[in-house]
């Protein structure tokens, strides 16, 4: 017989909490192709069709509370957070922003909750990035934690907590670099490339690669937000994916001075401009701030739609990725091992990535 007051969704209902940044948007693409029933929460509401949005502050737990209690998701879908100054900051934010979202869904029948974390957890927090004991490359799950705090470990902590108390199946996704499409987030390597290449290409100024030795030289691998996304989804609907942490990567690996001039030609910039590592890193906050001043011009000049470059270039972030003194890759097995084989070309991801941008007006 069928209980006609019985809310939960025939169709598969997700709640994507972080849903207009690079992962989150990835995943409602992802999640509305597959034919779910998404809703998207975040402060800023989604402007999307075929999406029901929940404007709510994951660092308000009484107006959490309320602006979910009539939601019912049975997969949730966590990919929000805030950069903070320091790593117990971050653990007191980032942590409590898991423990309450999933507090204020103690009324809803959950089967999965899954979150995106990174490779700050073999690496360690920015305040302490890539320095110290590290385990050796690629990274595997099985590793333990550093004894460095680390937001990561808060978060999971509490992930885990709420399973046990709530009854559903969970799952860690750690991810390397997300080359995706966002705007005004705070960590888009994709975006900040493009942005140089047109300050470079505008105002006459050689395109230098910004990072270390070891990141120019060694082998290294990205993640695609569309295969993260398609990454969390299995996980969340496969009896292989649950109550586990995976490793997330394209499936290829490059070394940065094979990429860096394909990523240049893309991008339009003449190959007497193209710098390879040279002594020492370049950062991109040092080599492009004091000329953030031009994008304006450069927007209005092209009909460009976002003329603050600081809502498109992170520069602190490619800095700190590339500038790690160590080779970063990442081992697939486990995940393809239980059932996980898709893969993406890095140098694809970048440069449809390039395409949407300009098809968006975001760069010329
Ligand atoms: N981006 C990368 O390259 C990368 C690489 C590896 C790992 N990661 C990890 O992946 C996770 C997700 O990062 P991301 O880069 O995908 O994030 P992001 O693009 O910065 O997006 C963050 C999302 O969270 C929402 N949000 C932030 N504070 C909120 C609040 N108080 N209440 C409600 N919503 C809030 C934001 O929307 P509103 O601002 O509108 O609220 C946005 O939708 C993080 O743990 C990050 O460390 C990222």
């Amino acid at each position: 017989m069928t209980n006609t007051t019985d809310p939960t969704p025939a169709r598969p209902g997700a709640l994507v909490v972080g849903a207009s940044g690079i992962t989150g948007s990835a995943l409602v693409d992802h999640l509305l192709a597959l034919g779910w029933d998404v809703t998207a929460l975040s402060r800023r509401p989604l402007a999307r069709d075929g999406v029901r949005t929940v404007a709510a502050d994951l660092r308000d737990p009484d107006s959490l509370t309320a602006a979910l209690s009539d939601e019912r998701p049975t997969h949730v879908f966590f990919t929000a957070w805030q950069r903070q100054e320091t790593e117990a900051e971050n653990i007191r934010v980032n942590g409590g922003m898991v423990r309450d979202l999933l507090a204020a869904l103690a009324h809803a029948p959950l089967e999965h909750v899954a979150l995106v974390t990174g490779l700050k957890h073999y690496l360690g927090p920015f305040e302490a990035y890539a320095a110290g004991e590290m385990p050796d490359t690629p990274f595997h799950e099985e590793e333990p934690r550093l004894d460095t705090p680390n937001f990561y470990y808060a978060q999971e902590d509490e992930l885990f907590a709420a399973a046990e108390r709530q009854g559903f199946t969970w799952s860690v996704h750690r991810s390397h670099t997300v080359i995706g499409h966002a705007v005004g987030n705070a960590m888009n390597m994709g975006l900040t490339i493009a942005v140089q290449a047109t300050l470079a290409k505008e105002l006459g100024l050689d395109f230098v690669f910004p990072g270390s030795e070891a990141q120019w030289n060694g082998l290294t691998d990205m993640t695609d937000a569309g295969i993260l996304a398609e990454h969390m989804v299995w996980a969340a609907t496969s009896p292989e994916g649950a109550d586990e942490p995976f490793n997330v990567v394209n499936g290829d690996v490059f070394r940065w001075r094979w990429m860096w001039p394909r990523l240049a030609a893309h991008l339009g910039v003449d190959p007497a401009r193209v710098v390879g590592y040279q002594d020492r890193p370049r950062p991109l906050a040092e080599q492009m701030t004091p000329h953030e001043g031009a994008w304006p011009g450069i927007a209005e000049r092209y009909g460009l739609v976002e003329p603050d470059i600081t809502r498109l270039a992170s520069w602190w972030h490619t800095d700190a990725d590339l500038g790690r003194a160590m080779e970063v890759v990442t081992d697939m097995g486990k995940s393809r091992e239980a059932g996980f084989t898709a893969f993406r070309r890095t140098e694809r991801a970048f440069t449809d990535l390039f395409d949407r941008y300009r098809a968006e007006r975001l760069v010329p």
